[in-house]
């Protein structure tokens, strides 16, 4: 019998298939390994151990388990890691258990609620059905409409909040989840009235807001969205990426388009690869997490090489993060699911064929500029250094220098002046360093110590001999407990921390000479320890005149240094 829903659910899941879910893990001997999402960092030193059920990031010294991985990833409670982990395994928590009912978990509540509400309006109000109608004839399938949940909000004014106050919520919470709102009279009415519903979901699939598009009114805001939530912010929330993680990181690369409509019409087209930003540029935060996936994207974006769009700026962005972006060409006036409903074939081929994003920038500008003439000249350098002064890799900004040199007919040198003099703002990843691991360094004697009991541990018996009885004084109480064997449940943790630490740390390495060597480090620190210690008494000892003192801490410190020698 499992006592616990804790361990029910660490009884279900795989570590590999929850952390897998959130970053890349690349195999690593019978662990895994990845680039750590909590700091920032060049070489791989997150890992994932599949035999013990842990992850541990030997950087920011970061680890747990799968509930420690949620909380830290989410940035949630541990009731609302249970909460998703127990939703991933199929576990039914118990209801009333007031610690787990967080107002998030209201929050996440009501969002489900309202979002059923909206589909089943969609089925069997009459307009609802229009719109339904309206949707399919835009070439979205049924399927689709289930499986992004789409819905409409009826045109009145207090449809869903009735329900919802029906159902046990107050106004306060429906207006704490973005879906009511309260008018100077006050009186308190429905955000989304009279309009189609894309429901918007987080990484697990779960509803944390809204897109409203207009249907049948004149209503000038073509959109409306969920405001600012507990659960829902436009700007770490990419639309679709819970369908798309996935096959982004098999296809390794993953298509941006803006519209809901071209998110749900890409993955339709089998392109299950693609996420919308929704209108808004690409955030930093966003980059963060796709980065997680992979660093190849594939834009479907309005371009203009030249302006200072808010789009260009998400872009500049994801360049200065180091992803490689390739552009999907356009015809005038048409966006993604206007192609794929007329030709899912030539979505294809256009993603297929899509452009180095360099490439499209002078492809677009020499098209639109007279390289001949010398204004012209002048007038493409002014767009296209900025461009170039902002290439993050060297090798790739020097391959682009030489073309720009040869499509001008200038020399590379003259190309290379002119850069210099350019001034760009650097987007602010430009200025990210390597961030410093956060958590407090171990001391050299610590690691020494863990060194030892991870060897140990490897083969107890045998190694434990290396070391010897009478050496066990060198080693801290919970050090001791695990070379003897004898350590409590409470260090299960650490025991489980120090066999990944080897593991990942050693390919063959000759366990007797290690520990012989670890060992005498150890009593080499002590010693000059000691020996220090003996210096400062022996100050204090000649200050005070304390000859007799003095004499036995001179005798003590020759004792020492002889055995510090011997060793
Ligand atoms: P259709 O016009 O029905 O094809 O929808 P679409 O999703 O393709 O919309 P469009 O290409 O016009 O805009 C792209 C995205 O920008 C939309 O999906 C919205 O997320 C966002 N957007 C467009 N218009 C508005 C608006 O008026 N307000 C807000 N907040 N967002 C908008
Ligand atoms: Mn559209």
């Amino acid at each position: 019998m499992l006592s616990s829903p804790i361990e029910e659910i660490k009884n279900r899941l795989d570590i590999l298939e929850v952390v897998g879910s959130y970053i890349k893990l690349q195999k690593a001997g019978q662990n895994y390994r990845a680039r750590c999402p909590f700091h920032s960092e060049k070489k791989p030193s997150f890992f994932v151990s599949p035999a013990r059920q842990i992850w541990h990031c030997f950087g920011c010294q970061k680890g747990g388990d799968i509930f420690a991985f949620v909380k830290e990833i989410e940035g949630v409670e541990f009731g609302d890691a249970l909460r998703i982990l127990a939703q991933k395994a199929g576990i039914e928590l118990k209801r009333q258990d007031p610690k787990l009912k967080t107002e998030r978990s209201r929050l996440y509540e009501i969002c489900e609620l309202a979002c059923r509400f909206f589909e089943k309006q969609m089925e069997e109000s009459s307009v609802g059905k229009e719109a339904k109608s309206y949707l399919l004839a835009r070439g979205i399938k049924p399927e689709s409409l289930k499986k992004w949940r789409l819905g409409y909000a009826p045109d009145v004014w207090q449809g869903l909040s009735d329900f919802l106050t029906t159902r046990g919520y107050s106004q306060e919470e429906i207006q704490k989840a973005g879906l009511g709102l309260t008018s100077e009279k006050g009186s308190f009415f429905d955000r989304f009235r009279g309009r189609i519903i894309f429901p918007i979901f987080d990484l697990n699939s779960q509803v944390v807001g809204f897109g409203g598009r207009v249907f049948k009114s004149d209503d000038p805001a073509k959109y409306i969205n969920t405001p600012a939530t507990l659960l829902y912010d436009k700007s770490r929330i990419l639309y679709g990426l819970d369908k798309a993680k996935v096959e982004i990181r098999k296809k390794e690369s993953c298509v941006l388009v803006e519209g809901y409509i071209d998110a749900i019409m890409c993955h339709q087209a089998g392109f299950e690869n693609a996420v919308a930003t929704s209108g808004t540029a690409l955030t930093s935060f966003q980059l963060k997490i796709l980065k997680r996936y992979s660093d190849n994207l594939i834009t479907a974006f309005d371009m203009d090489p030249a302006g200072d769009s808010a789009t260009k700026r998400g872009i500049d962005l994801a360049q200065a993060q180091g992803f490689n972006i390739r552009v999907v060409l356009m015809p005038e006036g048409k966006d993604p699911a206007d192609i794929i409903s007329e030709n899912p074939a030539e979505w294809q081929k256009r993603v297929e064929d899509g452009k180095n994003i360099y490439q499209f920038y002078f492809d677009t500008t020499f098209s639109r500029l007279d390289a001949k003439s010398s204004q012209g000249k002048k007038d493409i350098a002014k767009i296209i250094l900025p461009i170039l002064k902002k290439i993050p890799n060297k090798i790739e900004q020097s391959h682009w220098i030489q073309e720009l040199a040869r499509r001008l007919g200038v020399k590379e040198e003259v190309i290379e002046e002119e850069l210099r003099k350019t001034s760009v703002v650097l987007p602010e990843t430009f200025q990210e360093e390597e961030v410093a691991p956060p958590l407090s360094p171990k001391s050299r004697r610590e690691m020494l110590e863990e060194r030892i009991a991870s060897l140990v541990l490897k083969n107890p018996v045998e190694n434990f001999r290396l070391i010897g009885e009478e050496n066990l004084a060198y080693f801290s109480p919970k050090i001791q407990n695990i070379l003897t064997g004898k350590f409590v449940p409470e260090d299960a943790d650490f025991v489980d921390y120090l066999s990944l630490k080897r593991e990942v740390e050693e390919e063959e390495i000759d366990c007797r000479s290690e520990i012989q060597t670890c060992l005498r480090e150890i009593k080499t620190l002590e010693i000059k320890d000691k020996l220090n210690e003996i210096c400062r008494e022996l100050k204090k000892a000649e200050e005070e005149k304390d000859s007799e003192r003095a004499d036995s801490l001179i005798q003590q410190f020759n004792q020492l240094s002889n055995k510090l020698l011997n060793l």
